[in-house]
């Protein structure tokens, strides 16, 4: 099935962000070290997976997509990649203590909110534009690139 790296890796990512949102609930409850024990083991994916899935859509998809739908779509997407960063970022200073539970918990609705609306928009407005427009030949060269970027790490 085409674009299968990325849809997989969205099942994922709202997997783990389900577990985010359950930890900002805990933290919201109080149960600050439970919240933050859930978070960071959540910490590997929702870098290094996230890393990995955004430089596919970057560095794969996104460039045949350019061509069909222009740069400001495309543009956007890569923007909301980069709040996730910033989040992320901020979330990890939160994780080390530098900040009271209800920013915690806050931090990680924010999260949620910021990872399952992009997943949204990809699932439901680019990859079908993405199906529909480019060729059987073009969405094997698309996940072929994707498997490669996958084996880089
Ligand atoms: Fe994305
Ligand atoms: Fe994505």
């Amino acid at each position: 099935m085409p674009l299968e790296a990325l849809k997989e890796g969205h099942r994922r990512a709202l997997q783990a962000v389900e577990r985010v949102k359950a930890a900002g609930e805990l933290a919201r409850q109080g149960e600050t070290a439970q919240a933050i024990a859930i978070v960071r083991g959540l910490l590997p994916f929702l870098e290094r997976d996230q890393r990995v899935h955004f430089r596919q859509e970057e560095e794969g998809l996104f460039l045949y997509l350019r061509h069909i739908i222009g740069d400001g779509p495309v543009q956007a997407m890569v923007g909301e990649h980069e709040s996730y960063w910033t989040a992320i970022a901020t979330l990890k200073r939160l994780l080390d203590g530098s900040g009271s539970a209800s920013e915690l918990q806050r931090q990680l609705q924010h999260i949620f909110y910021l990872l399952d609306g992009h997943i949204q928009k990809e699932e439901s407005a680019y990859f079908p534009v993405a199906e529909k427009k480019l060729s059987a030949a073009q969405l094997q060269e698309v996940d072929d690139e994707m498997e490669a970027i996958a084996r880089l790490g």
